[in-house]
Order: structure tokens, then sequence, then C-alpha cells
């Protein structure tokens, strides 16, 4: 599959601005620096970006790149892609009735909530990393629940620590104007990154979230690697002796 550009109508293109500079504007001060840079770094406008482009710039940064989905995918073939460093994404944009509220990823969660990042090499190898240990234990259905928690509390609702300010770099949080607001506000909890209590907290997919977990840098999640992988390890020895 690819994306054909020549399909999206005045009215995506429309969309796609008004989704584009509502959230630039509400980044500005909530969203990590890294994210900021990595988005100046990918060129996104308020035209609907085109695939082959995204993709000259994530390999010649990080070695990614997009793999066109039709929408959400099995878990297993989201982690091999993963572990390829390729990214799935959808190519179908919201209608104008959903620019808020949407049940399945687009590709503006899609590409302007995960993309930029990938152009950072502690992001893009933390991802491989994670895809990799997916397959490696694809069998262990509680190691995959354990990888799917720390999937959605970094990747898709992380946070992170900059100069003593809390800032977002999770692209379910940079892609949801509601949530952009809320995860900074006093209202949920936050914590600092830990592995172990990621990997045992279940996360809800239909509210806002209750809490968040909170990076010290990027460069935490990298170095994570390898606790995460002696984790998975253990873990799933511990449940093999169990069965
Ligand atoms: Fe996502």
């Amino acid at each position: 599959m690819e994306q054909v550009y020549s399909r999206y109508t005045p009215q995506d293109q429309k969309i796609w601005k008004i989704l584009f500079d509502r959230q630039i504007k509400l980044l500005q001060h909530s969203a990590a620096r890294e994210y900021l840079k990595a988005l100046r770094t990918i060129g996104f406008s308020d035209t609907i970006p085109r695939y082959t482009e995204l993709n000259q710039q994530l390999t010649q940064h990080t070695g990614w790149s997009i793999h066109v989905v039709p929408g959400l995918i099995e878990v297993d073939k989201f982690f091999k892609l993963l572990s390829q460093r390729k990214f799935s994404a959808s190519t179908w944009l919201r209608g104008i009735d959903q620019l808020d509220y949407l049940q399945e990823p687009d590709m503006f969660h899609d590409i302007f909530g995960h993309v930029p990042l990938i152009t950072n090499p502690f992001y893009a190898d933390f991802m491989q990393a994670f895809g990799a240990m997916g397959v490696k234990y694809y069998q262990y259905p509680q190691a995959v629940k354990m990888l799917q928690n720390l999937y959605w509390y970094t990747i898709e609702f992380g946070l992170i620590k900059e100069n003593g300010n809390t800032r977002i770099y999770g692209a379910g949080i940079l892609s949801s104007p509601e949530e952009t607001a809320y995860s900074l506000s006093d209202k949920p909890k936050h914590y600092p990154f830990d592995l172990a209590t990621i990997f045992d907290t279940d996360f809800y997919i239909d509210r806002l979230q209750e809490h968040y977990f909170v990076i010290e840098s990027l460069e935490q999640l990298f170095n994570s690697i390898e606790e995460m992988e002696k984790m998975m390890e253990e873990r799933c020895k511990a449940m093999e002796t169990r069965s």
C-alpha cells in the first residue's frame, strides 16, 4: 500500500490545516523541545505531507521509513515492522465532525504525532528495541501486555522533564488539543519513569489518562533498553516455570 496523494480533496487539506494550525499554537509552550526541533527538521506545514518526502528525511536521519497500513494492524505485525525500523501509519484523515475525538488513529495522529521524533536517534533506537522485544516474546500474552503498557506510557502518552518544566513527547497527547492541556494540568498524577511499574500499569483507551510517567530525557528511554530486555527475560522465564 502507498499514499495516493491525488486522492486528498480540498476538504481534507482544509481539515489538516485546521488540526495543524491549532496544535502548533498549543504545542509551542507544552511540547518537548526535541519534538519541536524534530518538527522543524521534518518540515511539516499546513498542507498534508507527502510520505515519499517524509521517508527521505527519516531514512537520512535514523534509517526509518513509513509503512502504510489500512488502519489498526495485528500486534505481531506491528512489533515486526518496528523491529525493522518501519513505522506503520494510515493515510486517511478524520472528517470535519471528528476534529476532537477519534476511536482509531488517523494520519494526523500517526504522522503529526509520531513521525517527527523518529528522526531522534535515542527515540528511534528505543522504538526498534521495543519492536524486537515484541517479536521475541510474542508467544507470551502477559509479555505482550507489559509491552503494550510500556508503549502506551511512553510513545503514546509520555511526558518529559525539561529545565524543571514538564513537557509532552507522547503522540497521543501531541495530536489531541484536549489532552495537551489536561496532561500538564494538576488534575492527573505524574510519576517518574519506572519500567517495573509501567509494565504492571493498565491503561484505558476511552478516557483521559489518570496518570502519566515522566522521563528525564529521550536518552533515558534509550538507556532503559538493557533493563527492559533483562526484565522481559526474567519475567518470561518465571512465566514458563509457573506453567
Ligand atoms: Fe499512536
